[in-house]
């Protein structure tokens, strides 16, 4: 073993061949396309996936490599997404629902919108953000929306004109909303004014005006605020409207009733929309994704990995506002044609009975969702989906490693021993699946995502460059060595960072022309098994992965020391039953300053509103200095390992390593003495929990 190389022993799970039925109807179930997709073929392998669009002008080049690592894919082809995943199904199937939207109260009744109907309302909705707002191709428009269907009718819109969208998850908080609308320059904030969450209808519009002002403070003025209404005409918000700047939508669209917005042709490498992401440091990284590219590379593998067919009923349980229900919900499935599904509020409201009631209502074959939520919905209702006579044929488990099982009872209670099950390990920066099994080619192992997709290579290095060989029980850094069409295009306005970040440590040569040379790295550790299937273990980067949403370590330090009394931050991730990871900060206090609940409330306070509620941690330890390196630099992976009753390792190199003993006493006696002491960790987990913040 050479030195960087961490040494990880699992028991290998054993296979689960997919079922007789699903294989009979599978999309890819010819062994063939291996071959088709085979490494020699590349890159026009993915000619696969750009011809299940509609182009308005064929490419004349696959891949263009001039200026790596700014891959261009389709260069020549024009297309339009929002033609391609709306106009084109008209002709054959204009009366299919294209979305069902679930209110959450379930005394509201389900809304399908057939495609004729969605082409209605994004082409309104389109008039009015070109000739109201005047917007036009390559400008960018901040979403801040939850779970209704006005945010993918706005997206393609947006889509129709060119117009770059930036949706903000809906549960970020308005100042997080706002640094986003300063960072990608939006003059525009869609939003809307409540939406009902665990039986409460929350006032959404108040964080509008936060983020605005947020923006300003950062010298970006928001001219329009455009609001949607919940329920049209009767505003549910307690803020007030400001005149001029804020709009009801509603309103607006009386005036663009019937109007028609022909689609704007865009070049294949125009960007269709940024997402942002949590890394390294606590600016967010505007993920900047490409028309053709993308949305080839979303369809091709909806239609292999997903397995939609038109006539399918799929349901991904995912926020739109992640890369995911992009992905996965929006663009993917639509360019397919089939009938996706979206729903308001939360799993377990009223009772966790409510998916599988509606899996059943709507006759959903397909579902999608995180590890987070099959282990809450285990926990509160082990038994709910017995009760439903749903049948999945392929379900998804995606957005941080599941446990085998927590996989099981998926498998087994949820899919009934009938659905397929795809682990889909993938990223915001990738656009779409980057290691997955083939459903009806290549059998299940629980725990485990399986080998790189289609047309995708990954690698495993240590720190030294070496290849961890597969089957060598060793863990490292996952690669992957060629660049797919999904791949990010740069980080929104800081393409230096796009470089260092994800390509500068395994770059063999920074003049070389050659993508050979130019590995992807995505900032996860990972280990191979002889059979060729990957199993994650989790972010080796400064980065938390809580209940499958990425908060950067930074993001977090940074709202903790806005508040006067601290001194010092430290964010680290400790094991958590359901969430996978929960978040636990440590601070140190100003000289002189003492306090304790109350200055710990406020470091709370001050995450919940820079970040959002998903960002509150689960403890805030006082300590009296931190563990540091001789230069300085506070040692996460210590304070990490106390954390979670983990072995600390070698802390001789510490400047301070008498800190050490103190903090463990503390913090452990605590939660020994609350009863919040974790289970012991797997050999994985302590891997991952050592390797926390080794980029420092
Ligand atoms: C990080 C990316 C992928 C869309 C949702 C999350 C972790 C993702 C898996 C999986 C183990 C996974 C990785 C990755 N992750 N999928 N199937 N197994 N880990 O997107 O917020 O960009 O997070 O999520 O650590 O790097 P994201």
């Amino acid at each position: 073993m050479t030195s960087g190389q961490i040494a990880v022993h699992w028991k290998e799970e054993g296979y689960i061949a997919p079922p007789a039925r699903f294989i009979g109807q599978a999309n890819a179930a010819d062994p063939d396309i291996f071959q088709r997709f085979a490494e020699e073929r590349f890159p026009e392998c993915f000619k696969e996936y750009a011809d299940l669009l509609d182009w308005d002008a064929y490419w004349h080049t696959t891949l263009d490599t001039s200026d790596p690592p700014f891959w261009k894919w389709f260069v020549g082809g024009r297309l339009n997404a929002c033609h391609n995943c709306v106009d084109r199904h008209l002709a054959t199937q204009r009366n299919k629902a294209a979305l069902i939207w679930v209110p959450e109260p379930e005394s509201e009744a389900t809304l399908a919108i057939t495609y004729q109907e969605l082409h209605k309302r994004v082409n309104e909705f389109a008039a009015l953000l070109r000739d109201f707002c005047e917007l036009k191709a390559g400008d960018r428009v901040t979403f801040h929306l939850p779970m209704v269907p006005e945010l993918p009718v706005s997206m393609l819109a947006c889509a129709r004109l060119g117009v770059i969208h930036s949706e903000v998850f809906g549960g970020f908080s308005g100042t997080a909303c706002g640094d986003r609308i300063a960072d990608s320059g939006s003059r525009v904030l869609v939003t809307m004014d409540g939406y009902f969450r665990n039986g409460e209808l929350a006032d959404h519009k108040v964080k509008a005006d936060e983020a605005v002002d947020a923006a300003a403070k950062l010298g970006a003025d928001v001219d329009k605020v455009l609001v949607w209404r919940r329920r049209p005409g009767a505003y549910a918000s307690q803020s007030p409207m400001v005149d001029g700047r804020d709009f009801f939508v509603d309103d607006l669209l009386q005036t663009y009733r019937g109007k028609q917005v022909e689609p704007v042709s865009m070049p294949a490498d125009a960007p269709l929309f940024l997402m942002y992401t949590s890394g390294t440091t606590a600016r967010p990284k505007g993920c900047q994704h490409s028309t053709g590219g993308y949305l080839a590379y979303v369809t091709g593998t909806s239609k292999y990995y997903q397995d939609i067919h038109p006539d399918d009923t799929y349901w991904c349980m995912a926020d739109i506002g992640w890369i995911t229900g992009h992905s996965y919900i929006v663009y993917g499935p639509l360019a397919l044609g089939t009938t996706s599904v979206i729903y308001e509020g939360v799993p377990t409201y009223p009772d966790p009975g409510r998916p599988w009631r509606i899996a059943e209502r709507l006759g959903v074959n397909i579902f999608h969702t995180a590890p987070t939520a099959i282990r809450l919905l285990r926990k509160l209702g082990p038994d709910e989906p017995r009760k439903y006579g749903y049948r999945f044929k392929h379900m998804t488990t995606v957005g941080e490693p599941i446990e085998p099982d927590v996989w099981r009872w998926y498998h087994d209670v949820v899919g009934k021993g009938e659905a397929v099950v795809v682990d889909t390990w993938w990223q915001t920066e990738t656009g779409g699946f980057l290691g997955s099994t083939l459903p009806a080619l290549q059998p299940m192992k629980p725990g485990s995502c399986g080998p790189g997709v289609l047309g995708v290579y990954p690698v495993i290095y240590d720190e030294d460059r070496n290849v961890v060989e597969a089957g060598s029980g060793n863990a490292g850094n996952i690669c992957i060595r060629n660049p797919w069409p999904g791949i990010f295009q740069t980080i929104w306005g800081q393409p230096e960072r796009f470089v260092d970040l994800y390509y500068r440590k395994y770059c063999a040569d920074p003049d070389s022309k050659d993508w050979h040379d130019w590995p992807y790295l995505a900032g996860d550790g990972a280990m191979l098994a002889d059979d060729g299937y990957f199993r994650i273990l989790g972010r080796v980067d400064d980065v938390i992965n809580v209940a499958g949403h990425r908060l950067g370590t930074k993001e977090l330090e940074s709202a903790a020391i806005t508040v006067e009394e601290v001194a010092e931050a430290a964010a680290v991730p400790v094991l958590d039953e359901l969430r996978g990871r929960a978040v636990e900060m440590y601070i140190s206090l100003k000289p002189g300053i003492t306090g304790g609940d109350d200055i710990r409330g406020k470091v709370i306070a001050a995450i919940e509103t820079q970040i959002g509620k998903i960002a509150r941690p689960q403890n805030v330890w006082i300590v009296s200095d931190m563990p540091k390196t001789r230069s300085g630099k506070i040692m996460r992976r210590v304070i990490a390992s106390i954390s979670n009753f983990a072995d600390v390792g070698d802390t001789t190199t510490l400047s301070n390593p008498e800190i050490v003993d103190d903090i463990r006493h503390q913090v452990q006696s605590e939660k020994l003495a609350r009863g919040e002491a974790p289970r012991p960790l797997t050999p994985e987990e302590e891997a991952e929990i050592k390797a926390f913040g080794r980029t420092e």
